[in-house]
């Protein structure tokens, strides 16, 4: 063959040409921490099912906020792990809840050096672990969830979040909360919603992580897994009812909705790395089977390729020291 072969291998020869023609590059200004703070404890509680992870104490949440901020990671995602739960989930609308305090101490610590974002939900207040109440029938109740989100929320925009996380699938959730938001003056609290959030197994260590007493399932309200189509409506309500940013979740699992979602959305779309996704790649690294570095990168940037341009990951703060140092 005479004609001029083109030859992909020929960007790939040296790290400095690979690095030249990366298409995509993580960044740590898109990585948002989740984190967990749990009243009562006097030292940080690992959490067994995701090592590296735990639940904190006010001051270790303190510190994990202003070392993610000295980072340069852009966010942080706070989960409330309150001593008592009730039916009602009571301890999520209280201002002196634990998640609220979380909050509160997260913004006296790094101010507006961090997106503090908060869960808007109540799975982790309530003692049969839904994430709203429940009916008569033990059927959680959309109508009357919506009226104690609206609560929560003002008490989290109070509590000087800058975003809230609306995840637990309720029907209307996103017009609810904005109009409770309003109405209390907090009209530049942003909503990031949990548009399209899936019923997945891959949440399993979460329940570790916030305790939580659930029997049963979510998939009277959280998405079928068999559905693609399904989360581009989900996104659309969301958007109609005033979502600032919308979320795609779990990530690994819904790349092809990530996807569809990212080439739709007129807003910033956001992809949650979850507590599965973290331990699968955790044990599979402490057996040797993978090399756990470049399998969190890979993890991270299918991801970002996908289209998220926000990623929520528990590996956020390691990443970017790893970011930095490779500068
Ligand atoms: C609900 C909520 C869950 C997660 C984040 N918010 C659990 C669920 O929907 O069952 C899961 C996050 C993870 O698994 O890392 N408040």
């Amino acid at each position: 063959m005479s004609f001029p072969q083109h030859r992909p291998r020929r960007l790939r020869t040296t790290p400095a040409m690979r690095r030249l023609t990366a298409e995509f590059r993580l960044d740590p200004a898109e990585l948002i921490l989740p984190a967990f703070v749990r009243e009562g404890i006097t030292e940080p509680n690992p959490i067994t099912s995701m090592p590296g992870v735990v639940q904190h104490t006010m001051d270790s949440l303190k510190k994990a906020a202003s070392e993610a901020a000295e980072l340069g990671i852009g966010g942080i995602m706070l989960f409330g792990i309150p001593a008592e739960r009730d039916a009602v989930g009571s301890a999520g609308t209280d201002p002196n809840g634990i998640l609220n305090r979380g909050i509160a101490a997260v913004r006296e610590e790094v101010g507006d050096e961090l997106v503090i974002m908060s869960d808007v939900c109540l799975d982790e207040f309530t003692d049969h672990g839904h994430c709203g109440v429940l009916d008569d029938n033990g059927v959680v109740d959309n109508d009357t969830t919506l009226e104690i989100y609206g609560r929560m929320a003002v008490e989290q925009a109070r509590a000087g979040a800058h975003v809230l996380g609306p995840s637990g699938m309720m029907d209307g959730q996103i017009a609810v909360i904005r109009h409770a938001l309003d109405t209390a003056g907090y009209t530049d609290v942003s909503l990031f919603a949990y548009a399209a959030k899936y019923a997945s197994a891959f949440y399993g260590p979460f329940r570790e992580a916030v305790d939580s007493q659930l029997k049963g399932d979510r998939r009277t309200y959280q998405m079928d897994a068999s559905n693609r189509r399904e989360a581009l409506l989900e996104v659309e309500l969301d958007l109609e009812e005033g979502a600032d940013m919308v979320m795609v979740k779990p990530a690994m699992s819904y790349l092809d909705v990530l996807a569809d979602v990212a080439a739709m959305s007129p807003v910033p779309v956001g992809a949650y790395q979850i507590s599965g996704e973290y331990a699968m790649i955790e044990a599979a690294a402490a057996n040797g089977w993978i090399d756990r570095r470049r399998a969190i990168e890979e993890s991270v940037l299918g991801i970002k390729r996908a289209g998220a341009n926000m990623i929520l990951t528990y590996w956020a703060t390691e990443l970017a020291a790893w970011l930095k140092e490779s500068k």
